[in-house]
Parts: C-alpha cells; sequence; structure tokens
C-alpha cells in the first residue's frame, strides 16, 4: 500500500496546485485572514505506524473547529452519556456558528460540533476547574495523542478571536440564560478560543487523529464504543450543513476547521489530515475537501 498511497498524495498535491480558485482565507478572526492563501499539506498516518505526506506537511495552522473532536472525547470521558441531557447529537442543517436554532431548541444546541454545541462541551471540560488546568487537559490529551509535547496554543489567535468572537459572545450568553453553561461566558468562552487555537500541521493532526482508527498499536484513549461514537457524530455533523456533501464524495467521517483544516478517519485503516486555507461557502477547506475526496477514490477508502 505504501507506494500507491504516497504517489496518490504527490499526485493529489500536484493537481492542487493547479488550482485556478484557492477558495478564501477566513477573515472574521484577523489572526487567520493573514495566513498565506496558496498553501497545501496532507498527511496519512497508516494503522501499520507509517506517516506519508506531501505538500506543506510541517507548516502549523489553526486547527480551529478541529479541536472539537478532542473536546469532545474529553468531555465524553468526564461526564459520559450525561454529556447528551445538555447537547443533542443530530445534523443541524445550518451554518456553524447558527444563532437562530438556539432559541427554537431552547437552549439545547444540536451536536457537539457546531459552536453553541462545542461551548457546551467545553463548558463541560471546564466545570469545577481553573481554565488553564481544564486547557492543560485539553492540550495533554492531544499532544498524547500526537506523541508529541510541542504542540501549543497560539495565544495571538487567541485573542484575535475574542477581540471578534461577537457571534460566540451572543450563543455563550443565550445558553447561559437558558441555565445550560455551568461556568459564567465569558470563562467558558475564553477556554474555548484557547481551545480553537491549538496548532498543528497535517503530519500531528494525522498522528492525533489515531486514537479514532480503531487498530492495534494506535494510541487507546477512549473505548471502542466510544471511538464509534465520536465517528459517527463526525460522518453527520462533521462538517455542518456540507456533511451531506462530505458523506457523499468523501464516504469518511470527518471534522473541518476554519484554518483550513480537516481530519479525516479511515477506521482501522488510517488517519487523514489535509490543509489548504481558503475556505469554500460552508467554511471548509475548498482544496482540503477536494483532496480528500480524491484520496478516498484512489486509495478506494470509505465506510460504505
Ligand atoms: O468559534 C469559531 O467560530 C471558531 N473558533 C471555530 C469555527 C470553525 O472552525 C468552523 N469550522 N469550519
Amino acid at each position: 500500500m505504501s507506494e500507491r498511497l504516497q504517489d496518490a498524495l504527490l499526485s493529489i498535491e500536484g493537481e492542487a496546485r493547479e488550482a485556478e480558485d484557492w477558495g478564501r482565507v477566513a477573515t472574521y478572526i484577523p489572526e487567520l485572514a493573514r495566513v498565506p492563501l496558496k498553501q497545501f499539506g496532507i498527511a496519512v498516518a497508516t494503522a501499520e505506524g507509517e506517516l506519508f505526506s506531501a505538500g506543506e506537511a510541517d507548516t502549523g495552522f489553526s486547527i480551529q473547529s478541529v479541536s472539537k473532536v478532542f473536546a469532545l472525547a474529553l468531555a465524553l470521558g468526564r461526564a459520559g452519556d450525561q454529556l447528551w441531557t445538555r447537547v443533542g447529537r443530530e445534523p443541524s442543517g445550518s451554518a456553524f456558528n447558527s444563532i437562530v436554532q438556539l432559541e427554537y431548541e431552547r437552549g439545547i444546541p444540536r451536536n457537539p460540533f457546531i459552536n453553541a454545541g462545542a461551548i457546551v462541551t467545553t463548558d463541560e471540560i471546564l466545570a469545577g476547574r481553573q481554565p488553564k488546568v481544564a486547557l492543560a487537559e485539553l492540550l495533554g490529551f492531544v499532544r498524547a495523542a500526537v506523541g508529541d509535547d510541542s504542540i501549543f496554543i497560539n495565544d495571538a489567535v487567541a485573542a484575535s478571536e475574542r477581540a471578534h468572537g461577537h457571534r460566540n459572545f451572543a450563543l455563550a450568553n443565550f445558553l447561559y440564560a437558558c441555565g445550560n453553561l455551568k461556568n459564567p461566558p465569558d470563562l467558558t468562552l475564553g477556554t474555548y478560543f484557547h481551545q480553537c487555537a491549538i496548532e498543528m500541521s497535517v503530519k500531528q493532526l494525522a498522528l492525533a487523529g489515531r486514537f479514532l482508527v480503531a487498530a492495534p498499536g494506535m494510541p487507546r484513549l477512549v473505548s471502542r464504543a466510544r471511538m464509534r461514537r465520536i465517528c459517527a457524530i463526525m460522518m453527520t455533523c462533521g462538517h455542518y450543513d456540507a456533511s451531506g456533501d462530505f458523506a457523499f464524495h468523501v464516504g469518511l467521517p470527518g471534522k473541518s476547521g476554519v484554518g483550513g483544516g480537516i481530519l479525516a478517519i479511515v477506521p482501522g485503516q488510517a488517519s487523514v489530515a489535509v490543509w489548504s486555507p481558503g475556505l469554500n461557502a460552508n467554511g471548509n477547506s475548498k482544496l482540503g475537501t477536494e483532496a480528500m475526496e480524491r484520496l478516498a477514490r484512489a486509495m478506494d477508502w470509505t465506510v460504505f
């Protein structure tokens, strides 16, 4: 498989470089708007313990919403199934930062991957702890998953989002008003913004995803049953309103972030990370999504 996989990655990278439309970098977090558009990296960590990559595979980027996968794993470890009394697990059919649905549904977010749901998940991790301790636990989880203690939080990105995160403040305040935040909105959001500002390269992100691959030799950070559930939610909700499209074209559980990263899991076989900072209209990496489709097809990777 290794030669075929490396060839596929190189040819996918080559095609990406030829793109006429690289999408648009996110601008609502000013620090992300400064990232040069024309960058592309892809990496695959296999169940056999190998790591393959192509393109800008060592360049760090802001993982943003991909962090919600690690936060969910940690919150489920903390609260177990009780978490589902505070957040649902149905696709939302709305944008990641939608406000309107939260009021209709009385402060219970549809799923842990839209912003409202992720704020609740982070709130669960924070409950009973100082923000620094909660963040250290989350970073510890990610570092253990990657096997690399150099993973860090980019404070400038977190501060940039805090200064402009008015929609998230609206969501957190509404959640608090509904009794669905255990901590003051400001504290939960401070933690959430830092969580989103974790920085990784695609090589590191592919390694981080191995805890969901379910194969011998992979880091065992959650139970098999929990892996299945996290992957199910990635499949149905990981790309927001474009989750159906991602399932249709790629056929793998995946999670995107506005930094342009995407993590996808091939159960039993591999963890895949791609990054290109230009986004499509749904706020997911444009070339990253296209690359995932090409790779899944080239390797015949699918859960179906
Ligand atoms: O809360 C936000 O808006 C960002 N910190 C994360 C959003 C995100 O990554 C959406 N994903 N495509």
